[in-house]
């Protein structure tokens, strides 16, 4: 394979031009940027990044290949690359980068493979997939794998696929999904190395999922549809912390907003924030658009497009294409979808009704837009940069586990990110401190 697998290299430029932009709103990552040119944490690393090729991505691949770090870069979704940026990649920063905007299946494992033919000593990944099967292919399970990438692995003798896993010191995961299945490979004592899930850093999951994926889902329906959200029914499935900023801005557009919740903790804080909550069943009868944000599979079923109004929207922002059942929709349906716009096939069921699915069920904000604003990646990627350093440095210390981003790195983030907007705060004196250390003092 060359060390490129991108659609067009002619889109280079204007790529440059996006990633110019985002740059601005990324203060934090700046200066650890500059940082790294100097210090070169990262010398001599070999890092396999699978990541949404994203403007955001790219400004933190410059970030750690400044670093002294060896690029190659990845997809982790078939949808979610801007092609004009992976062509930035390639040309102006020669950074390997394999994705390309609408890959099938086969090529996006192939992806993976000139990811995993890096021989990283460090992996990115955003959902676990690059860890997932570095893994598979180490065991040998080869029936996991996507047929094309298990041929490629069946070929690798015994010792060409351990040393693939013996090489890596440790990876770093993005999402919340990726985390969830890091921390099951943790449990079945097969993860190999230690991982750091920046996604539970504070200063990721509580701005990145919540104002990121509010915003830019939002957007996502909005250029994929054109449709007015004031006053319609929006159903958001899952109350954590992507679906709390989907729900606040779906209401901010003046959408009247239901959630559906499987845990009452999180079903009791929807109705305390103001939200209708009920089951599917009920919500699928009355909602005009439906969006899945929970990491679960099947959250809108047959059963529930069976009672689905006549041109009902259905979307999913979660990390895979698993939330709704669409092969369930296809066996009710009349032939194939139409595409009636870009990111919006429409199946008509037997009883003909239309039924409107956007960006095959996968994330749509980065399907039909450009996916979370440049200011909240700022801190996600300043979280991956600062991790990555800190597994560079600590990697033989660490067992191998799913470590949470240490606290000062947390921390200083939040810092660095208020004094980039220019948002002072209060200091707490020395009284107040001894005082908060304290129990003597009382009534
Ligand atoms: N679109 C994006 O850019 C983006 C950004 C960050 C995270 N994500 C992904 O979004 C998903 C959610 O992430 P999160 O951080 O909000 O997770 P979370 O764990 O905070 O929230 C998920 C919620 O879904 C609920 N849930 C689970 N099954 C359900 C069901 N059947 N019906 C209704 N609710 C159900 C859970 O109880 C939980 O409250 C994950 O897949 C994550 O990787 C996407």
């Amino acid at each position: 394979m060359s060390n490129y697998d991108i659609k067009d290299i002619n889109q280079a430029e204007g790529g440059r031009r996006r990633m110019d932009w985002a740059e601005r709103e990324m203060p934090v990552l700046r200066p650890i940027r500059e940082r790294f040119k100097k210090e070169k944490p990262l010398k001599g690393l070999r890092v396999s990044a699978c990541l949404h090729v994203t403007t955001e991505t790219a400004n933190l691949m410059v970030a750690l290949q400044d670093g002294g770090a060896d690029i190659v870069l990845t997809a982790s979704n078939p949808l979610s690359t801007q092609d004009d940026v992976a062509a930035a990649l390639v040309n102006q920063f020669e950074i390997p980068t394999f994705a390309i905007k609408g890959e099938d299946k086969v090529t996006y494992f192939k992806h993976i493979r000139a990811a995993l033919e890096h021989k990283p000593h460090m992996t990115m990944d955003d959902g676990a997939d690059l860890v997932s099967s570095l893994f598979f292919i180490e065991m040998g399970r080869f029936e996991k794998l996507e047929p094309s990438l298990a041929s490629w692995a069946k070929g690798l003798s015994d010792d060409e696929r351990r040393e693939m896993l013996k090489g890596v010191i440790g990876g770093t995961e993005e999402t919340t999904t990726g985390v969830i299945r890091l921390k099951a490979m943790e449990k079945d004592n097969v993860l190999k190395f230690p991982v750091i899930a920046v996604n539970d850093a504070l200063t990721k999951h509580l701005f990145d999922n919540r104002y990121g994926t509010g915003q830019s889902t939002i957007d996502g329906i909005i250029r994929a549809t054109n449709v007015l959200l004031a006053g319609k029914n929006f159903v958001v499935s899952g109350y954590g912390w992507c679906g709390r900023g989907l729900a606040s801005r779906a209401r901010g557009m003046g959408a009247l907003v239901i959630v559906t919740e499987v845990d009452p903790m999180k079903a009791l804080e929807a109705v305390m924030d103001g939200f209708q909550v009920m089951p599917m069943n009920d919500a699928a009868k009355i909602g005009d658009f439906f969006c899945t944000v929970t990491g679960d599979l099947n959250v809108i079923d047959g059963d529930h497009f069976k009672l689905m109004k006549d041109g009902a929207i259905v979307s999913n922002s979660g990390h895979f294409n698993v939330e709704i059942n669409i092969p369930a929709l296809e066996k009710m349906s009349k032939g194939k979808p139409a595409l009636v716009r870009p990111f919006v096939e429409q199946y008509e069921t037997k009883d003909g009704r239309k039924i409107n699915i956007l960006g095959e069920g996968r994330l749509i904000n980065l399907a039909s837009a450009e996916g979370h604003p440049a200011s909240v990646m700022d801190m996600s990627f300043a979280n991956q940069a600062l991790s990555a350093e800190y597994m560079a440095k600590n990697a033989d210390k660490l067992e191998k586990k799913v470590y949470s981003v240490p606290e000062d790195i947390d921390k200083e983030i939040a810092r660095l990110k208020l004094e980039a907007m220019g948002v002072k705060i209060d200091t707490l004196t020395a009284e107040q401190s001894h005082y908060l250390n304290s129990w003597e003092e009382g009534t």
